[in-house]
């Protein structure tokens, strides 16, 4: 018989520590430690003498091998569609919509691909026959398998021999091995392996599900977005229709690109020009709202931005970004303090990113500065259907963007007339009227 060994594993990290500890060595959190009973097999020492290692020159390159998903935003955050024997994690708060966008991928790779296997941890086979009449998902190629055992899973999967398999989700699975509960750190761990190991030596691709904790950490171990290639995070408000597909880690693409979804009633739908949904109910000279570009990896997305700044009597005023993050908030308050002589110290603030999506970078920077002074002041930007670009940097100056010519044009397109822009940045020949911009001091100047 296999000895068993009981040990404590941290359920934040995965740190392991043959007694109980109160807070964690390596992650500080505490009270994190559950006992675990692994059964220590005997290490079969296999060696393969064939595998020698090569010269880096003598190795054929090639192009990945790639599924096309017929989900164009989603093969865009994948790289150009799903590799081959790739492992993609995707993350998500319960609802966002993680199952329904993965049975329409099913669809799309079925029809041109073959086989495709969707193993269900959390719902019944008639609960995603529903969920898949309501998609109009019907190709005979798609088989669902309502199982949580790792080791039946692995056998199924060498039966039907799918090209494409779905794991609904990490969380549910468990080897019989381990004595821990289904979702605890070495279950997890130890199934994500099996995974790895499977996708690899048949050249399958995986997608996973995976749960988020309330504070929209990963659930379980940091190891699984180690051992996976990619990782997605799918994000939104539930009580809103759009949902972003965000690359967190891609060994096959970069990770800047998003997808942009709606949620309909027949499931996802692609939205392939994000700025005109974004910008469909904007009124444009409102005070406290600017339009901003950015760039979401290769993509130029226009937003419009809106700010609050309301007088307290608080000691300590509010201060609350939605969509933005709150230390770039607060440093551009600051050089408007500072350098604007603009108060703030007795007022709330409020900024909010229309649509619900999160803007990382600082293409906004100049965007929410006008957008703050023109709530302070009570006064609304005087020019006509006009954006802002450009980064604030401590001195009050305005420092130049890259991509500047794809957000000009996109704004273009967008059918904006003005562009508030760094002067470095200026182009000739557009249509768009740009209007160079080196200071805070000067961009207000000119529209306020
Ligand atoms: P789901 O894919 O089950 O989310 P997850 O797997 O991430 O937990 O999606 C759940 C929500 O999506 C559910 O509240 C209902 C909504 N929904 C629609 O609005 N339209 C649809 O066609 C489908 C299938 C779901
Ligand atoms: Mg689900």
């Amino acid at each position: 018989m296999a000895k068993t060994k009981n040990y404590f594993v941290c359920q934040k990290c995965g740190y392991e520590s043959l007694k109980w500890l109160g807070k964690c060595p390596s992650c500080n959190n505490w009270n994190s430690f559950v006992e675990e009973e692994k059964k220590e097999e005997k290490a079969k020492i296999a060696v393969n003498i064939k595998n020698e290692p090569k010269c880096i020159n003598s190795i054929k390159s090639g192009e990945y091998e790639r599924y096309d998903t017929n989900i164009n935003e989603l093969n865009r955050v994948l790289g150009g569609g799903l590799v081959k024997g790739s492992i993609t994690l995707i993350s998500g708060a319960p609802g966002i919509g993680k199952s329904t966008l993965l049975l329409q991928a099913c669809q799309g790779i079925a029809s041109k691909h073959g086989k495709v296997l969707y193993i269900s941890g959390e719902e019944s086979e008639e609960q995603i026959k529903m969920r898949s009449d309501r998609l109009s998902v019907n190709s005979s190629n798609i088989y669902i398998l309502a199982e949580t055992n790792m080791e039946t899973i692995e056998v199924q999967i060498e039966n039907i021999k799918p090209a494409f398999v779905i794991v609904d989700s990490i969380q549910t699975l468990y080897k019989s091995t381990i004595s821990s509960a289904p979702g605890s750190v070495s279950q997890v761990r130890e199934c994500a392996n099996d995974i790895m190991r499977i996708a690899k030596t048949n050249n399958i691709p995986f997608f996973i599900v995976a749960h988020v904790t309330k504070q929209g950490e990963l659930a379980g171990p940091r190891v699984l977005e180690h051992i996976v290639d990619t990782v997605l995070s799918f994000e939104g408000e539930r009580t809103e229709e759009f949902r972003i597909l965000r690359t967190v880690k891609n060994r096959f693409g970069t990770t800047s690109e998003i997808g942009v979804f709606e949620m309909l009633e027949d499931g996802l739908g692609e939205i392939h020009n994000p700025s005109s949904v974004f910008l469909e109910e904007t009124n444009f000279k409102q005070e406290g709202s600017v339009v901003i570009g950015i760039m979401e990896g290769s993509r130029p997305i226009l937003v419009e931005v809106q700010a609050l700044v309301s007088k307290t009597n608080a000691v300590m005023p509010r201060r609350t970004a939605v969509g933005i993050d709150i230390s770039r908030l607060n440093l551009i308050l600051a050089v408007l303090e500072k350098k604007l002589k603009v108060p703030f110290y007795n007022c709330d603030v409020y900024v909010n990113v229309v649509g619900g999506l999160s803007i990382e970078g600082t293409y906004g920077d100049l965007g929410i500065a006008l957008a703050l002074i023109s709530s302070a002041k009570g006064i609304a930007i005087k020019l006509d259907k006009t954006i802002a670009v450009g980064e604030v940097g401590l001195t009050g100056e305005v420092r130049p963007i890259s991509f500047s010519e794809r957000l000009i044009n996109e704004a273009e397109k967008m059918g904006f007339e003005n562009i508030l822009i760094p002067s470095r940045n200026i182009h000739k020949n557009n249509k768009i009227k740009g209007i160079g911009i080196s200071s805070l001091k000067e961009a207000i100047n000119k529209v306020f």
